[in-house]
């Protein structure tokens, strides 16, 4: 039997604190309708203050690893899919390692809301390769901190949260059957945080033009979505060498509602097959695809031999795709 990687454990952690659209509307020029008729969000959580990235994920990432039976020793890698770290450097993930008690190599992958897909790739390559055994792949984000609370164009999409798996390899006929990953710079101003790093350093002016808060041309972000993870859902669908109808369930990045609903009509697949929990969450960027996961198993939805499609897309762009069978 071919030699395959596959998920050995699921974590997951949520900050408390919750923000509802009603919480929105004394804060911006918003309405509950509104966010729910135009995207399907309804609350999403925030972190506390003092919280972090490294917080988050080393809370999913502990429990990931008591799910996968292991210990923090165990570990041969962790990689962190992230676009809020803690810092700009040292990584969150060197942060991670140290609040787990791991002793092994570690560092972050930037792939905007396509990271965990990425990483799990990046972790997959590395477990076929012989060179690792167990790896841990977290994506978090405390994007509430990078969001521009007076623009109701972005601020009533994001949540913070924080998911974890243990990738190790897998039982026979199981696991990972395929992985696709895809980019395009051309489109790098479509969604981005303009200052803070090389090209524009933080100033005083920086910051009073709040370039350090994330932008977004939503509209064009939503057609490229739509078109891309559909795309991406078929070719990791054909590259694991299966039919469409074997899929079993659809675990797409929770960015919006009607992205999703576009997605299922543009590849036929039908809407109860996909999970969907944006609802509660909203848009946790890199953390979206492996909460959902974690959900998806947790509550029964994913079942021993369930064929599982995930796709994820995101600022870069990036966007990405796998097939598991679980
Ligand atoms: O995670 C990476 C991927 N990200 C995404 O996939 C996000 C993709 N984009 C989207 O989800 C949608 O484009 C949005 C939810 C961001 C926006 O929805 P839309 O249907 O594209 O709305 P729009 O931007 O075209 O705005 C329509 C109207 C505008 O008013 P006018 O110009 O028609 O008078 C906006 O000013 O809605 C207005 N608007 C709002 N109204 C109430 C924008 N945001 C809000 C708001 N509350 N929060």
């Amino acid at each position: 039997m071919k030699k395959r990687a596959g998920i050995a454990g699921l974590g997951l952690y949520i900050p408390e604190k919750i923000l509802t659209n009603y919480d929105l509307e004394k804060m911006v020029d918003t309405t509950d309708e509104w966010i729910q008729s135009r995207t399907g969000i309804k609350e999403r959580h925030i972190a506390k203050k003092g919280e972090s990235t490294s917080d988050l994920a080393a809370a999913a990432g502990l429990e990931a690893l008591k799910d996968a039976g292991l210990k923090s020793s165990d570990l041969d890698l962790i990689i962190v899919a992230t676009i809020s770290g803690d810092m700009l450097f040292p990584s969150t993930a060197c942060l991670v390692q140290k609040k787990i008690g791991a002793t092994c190599p570690s560092f972050d992958l930037g792939a905007a809301c396509s990271g965990f897909p990425y990483a799990m790739s990046v972790a997959q390559g590395l477990i076929l390769s012989g060179l690792y055994k167990n790896i841990l792949v977290i994506g978090a984000e405390v994007l509430s901190g990078f969001v521009d609370w007076t623009d109701r164009s972005t601020c009533v999409l994001f949540g913070d949260g924080a998911g974890a798996a243990v990738i190790s390899e897998a039982r026979d006929g199981h696991g990972i059957l395929s992985t696709y990953l895809a980019a395009d710079g051309n489109y790098a101003d479509l969604l981005k945080v303009p200052a803070g790093g090389s090209a524009i350093p933080p100033t005083l002016e920086t910051i009073q033009q709040k370039l350090h808060t994330l932008k977004m041309n939503g509209s064009e972000v939503f057609k490229l979505a739509v078109r891309s993870m559909g795309d991406a859902v078929l070719k990791a669908i054909q590259l694991a060498g299966i039919k469409l109808e074997q899929v079993d369930i659809l675990i797409p990045h929770q960015a919006n509602l009607r992205i999703i609903q576009a997605v299922a009509e543009r590849v036929n697949i039908p809407i109860e097959k996909i999970f969907i929990n944006l609802d509660k969450y909203g848009n946790m960027s890199s953390a979206s695809t492996i909460v959902a996961l974690y959900e998806a198993v947790k509550t029964g939805r994913v079942k021993p031999g369930s064929h599982i499609a995930m796709v994820a897309f995101g600022s870069g762009l990036t966007w990405a795709s796998t097939v598991m069978k679980w």
